[in-house]
This record gives C-alpha cells, structure tokens and sequence, in this order.
C-alpha cells in the first residue's frame, strides 16, 4: 500500500476527503501523517480523531520527519508554507487550488483572496486545479481542473463553496490516477 503524507494549514476538509477516500479503497492508500502548520488547527483535531499521527514544525525537523516515512506521495490541503526543496527531491508533491490555474495563483492568492480576484476579474468561469508543486506558488504542473459557473449573485463565500465541492470531488481521483500510473 502507498504513502501518503497530508500537509494542511486549515480546517481540513480535503484532509478528511482523502482520508475517507483511503478508507473506502477509492485507491490503494493510506495517510500516514498529517503535517500541520500550526497546533489546533481543524485538519490536526480531524487526525487525531482518526488516529493519524500530527507532525508540527518546519526546515530540518520537518524534512527529517518526513524522510522517517518514506512516502510515494505528499498532497497538500491547503497548506499556506513552501514545502523545503529536500522534500521536493525525494516526493511528489500534489496540491490543490481553488481557481484555473495559471490565472489567480501565486503568492498571497489563498483563500477568500482568490475568489475575490476571481469575482473583480469577471470571470464566467472558476474551478479547481490539482497541480503538481515546484519551487514556486501555484506554478508547477497541472494534473486536473474542473471548471464551476461564476453567477452574477455570487459572493466570495458563495463561490469558495462551489468550488470547494470540485475540490474533493477531483482531489481523491488524481491520487487515485497517480498511483495506477506509477505502479
Ligand atoms: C482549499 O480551498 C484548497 O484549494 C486551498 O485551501 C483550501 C483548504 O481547505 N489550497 P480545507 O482546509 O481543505 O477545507
């Protein structure tokens, strides 16, 4: 079986996505740790209510927790830090971000910043976009979008919740499509 190491910055509901999609052998899987950026924060209560260890810390410490794992693959759920570039060379790394990206993205596009440039910009359409993460914010390789309508009624939050629901619907199917092509 793969693993799969999660890091999150948030409340955590692509975390839980994932690790449902584990449980329920949507790919053969399983999320070995969940690195978090901060205690106390949602995604981090969700693991110890699942019984997944917690990893808190960054530089050395954190690169040497996660070469203890050896995991085939890391998925970022909305973590705001750079991944240190010793992980880089030893992992996939995979993240998902809610717009099309390589419009909206970079640094300081997280959260309700993005759907707010999303919303000035006019746009008919936003989504989401599982990439594959470089050196850089938002810049690497894009793996799968799926696109979701932007209404005239739509605020900030209204939009995020839209594509949050591509979000976990996309996430679990390109880990699922990573380790069938990488068997
Ligand atoms: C998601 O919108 C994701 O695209 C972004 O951060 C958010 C994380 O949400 N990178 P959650 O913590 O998974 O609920």
């Amino acid at each position: 079986m793969k693993k799969i190491i999660v890091f999150a910055s948030g409340g955590g509901s692509n975390f839980e996505v994932l690790y449902r999609a584990a449980q329920n052998k949507v790919f053969d899987g399983e999320i070995v740790l969940l690195v978090a950026s901060k205690a106390g924060i949602g995604a981090a209560e969700k693991a110890a209510r699942f019984g997944i260890p917690v990893f808190v810390g960054h530089g050395a410490e954190l690169v040497a927790e996660v070469k203890k794992y050896k995991p085939d693959l890391i998925c970022l759920a909305g973590y705001l830090k750079k991944v240190p570039s010793e992980i880089l060379d030893i992992c996939a790394v995979m993240n998902i971000h809610p717009a099309l990206l390589p419009c909206f993205g970079g640094k300081g596009m997280y959260g309700h910043h993005v759907h707010e440039a999303v919303l000035k910009s006019g746009a008919e359409k936003s989504g989401a976009t599982v990439h594959f993460v470089d050196c850089e914010y938002d810049s690497g390789r894009i793996i799968k979008q799926e696109l979701v309508p932007v209404l005239p009624s739509d605020t900030p939050e209204t939009l995020a919740a839209r594509v949050l629901k591509v979000e976990h619907k996309i996430y679990p199917l390109c880990v699922k499509e990573f380790f069938e092509r990488f068997k």
